[in-house]
């Protein structure tokens, strides 16, 4: 028999406290569960591995939805905003063909291999975080630990001089948290932008920014609005999401102590923390919501043409079909590859590499380094943290 849900029971405050359940339910009810999203759309929730994979490369079902809609038509740039035009060519809201052509353009910047270049500075960066937090003893895991990293990795990556970091932290923070004061922030962010690309076509160097005036030189190729929203994005898709995998893995880890022995004793297991704290607790909840382009037949039942599906990385990675005692947080676990929390198909993570890279850096750094960090408050506490807002409460040193 089919269960029942709530019509809106997604945004129930006691699901938000622990999604499992539902997603649990959801995976076995038979078909996409219909629910009414807090702006009153329809909203299917799919929550099987097969079935979200099914969804991630379905051709009827992505972000354009305008293009699909009977007599719509796209407003031409001359009438939108300088702040809506750059959000309207922003990598992970197109679909092919602006989304072939855009992604073939900077993926080589974000290659294992080319990513790998970072890897001595990222670490040095681990270490003088590590060693500050040592020194201070008392350490948020989310400002002292996390935090810092991805933002100064993506600065670096593109190419910001150290002397105007704290003006693109400044610019970062405001449109990530997408405050009131983000609108002024993407002006300000797009004008800095265009004059380092001054600089860089002046000066070629061989960062991210010098690929990029490189390319829009070659013919309209990039333009000026596509780059200043790759960059924008490169912050919004891997700041916060970054920050929550490693605190993540940091509260996993001190809250099994068995494991987190096991990786002070052997600190390269840090790649499979990173691997597990991804499968167990992904950064991505729900990836962005598509759309169905036409009636679509899924995860054995109908989404109506127009509707928005809701494709649930969190359930698919607790799938028991796919992995063993799926709510177990396990960084022995085999098969943990096969968890999808970087998304799949043409949208898969352009930055996972890089996630990988700095999270894995930190975990071995605090393993080698911090072997006697814990929790400074206890773990039941920690269950209505909202670990963004409130931190993750840490100790360094003597008890
Ligand atoms: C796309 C997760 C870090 C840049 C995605 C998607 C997921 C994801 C699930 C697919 C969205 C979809 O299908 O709609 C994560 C997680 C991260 C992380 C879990 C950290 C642990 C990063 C970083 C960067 C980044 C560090 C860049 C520096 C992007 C971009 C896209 C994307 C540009 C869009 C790709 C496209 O549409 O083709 N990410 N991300 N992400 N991510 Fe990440």
């Amino acid at each position: 028999m089919a269960a029942e849900f709530g019509i809106s029971e997604l945004w129930d405050p006691t699901v938000r406290r622990d999604p499992h359940g539902f997603y649990d339910r959801v995976r076995n009810n038979g078909g996409p569960v219909l629910q009414i999203d807090p702006t009153g759309a329809r909203f299917w929730v799919i929550a099987g591995h097969a079935d979200v994979l099914d969804g991630l490369h379905h051709p009827a079902i992505g972000h354009e939805v305008h293009r699909h809609w009977p007599g719509s038509r796209q407003p031409a740039p001359h009438e939108l905003s300088e702040v809506a035009r750059i959000e309207a060519r922003q990598l992970i809201s197109l679909d092919p063909p602006d989304h072939t052509r855009l992604r073939g353009l900077v993926s080589s910047g974000f290659t294992a291999r080319a990513v790998a270049r970072l890897e001595p500075w990222i670490a040095d960066l681990a270490d003088r975080l590590v060693a500050r937090a040592r020194r201070q003893g008392h350490v948020d895991g989310v400002a002292d630990l996390a935090d810092p990293v991805p933002v100064n990795v993506i600065a670096e990556l593109v190419g910001v001089p150290e002397s105007d970091r704290s003006r693109f932290r400044a610019w970062s923070a405001a449109i990530v948290s997408g405050s009131v004061d983000g609108p002024a922030a993407t002006l300000e962010f797009g004008a800095y932008l265009d004059d380092l690309a001054a600089r860089r076509r002046a000066a070629p160097t061989d960062d991210l920014m010098t690929q990029l005036v490189a390319l829009e030189e070659q013919g309209d190729r990039l333009d000026r609005d596509e780059l200043v929203a790759l960059v924008q994005l490169l912050l919004v898709a891997g700041q916060e999401t970054t920050v929550d995998l490693i605190v993540n893995g940091i509260r996993l880890l001190l809250t099994h102590p068995e494991q987190w022995q096991a990786v002070r004793d052997d600190p390269t297991l840090a790649a499979a923390v990173v691997e597990e704290t991804l499968r167990f607790r992904g950064p991505v909840e729900i990836v962005p919501p598509r759309f169905a382009f036409r009636d679509v037949e899924i995860a054995g039942g109908r989404i109506p043409a127009f509707d928005r599906v809701g494709l649930s990385l969190w359930g698919a990675n607790r799938d028991p079909a796919v992995f063993d005692r799926p709510h177990v947080f396990d960084i022995h676990r085999p098969d943990v590859r096969k968890h999808i929390a970087f998304g799949h198909g043409i949208h898969f993570c352009l930055g996972a590499h890089l996630a990988r890279l700095e999270s894995r850096i930190m975990f071995e750094r605090i393993a080698r380094n911090l072997p006697d960090l814990r929790l400074a408050v206890d773990p039941a506490e920690l269950e209505g943290f909202r670990l963004h807002q409130d931190g993750l409460p840490l100790r360094v040193g003597p008890r």
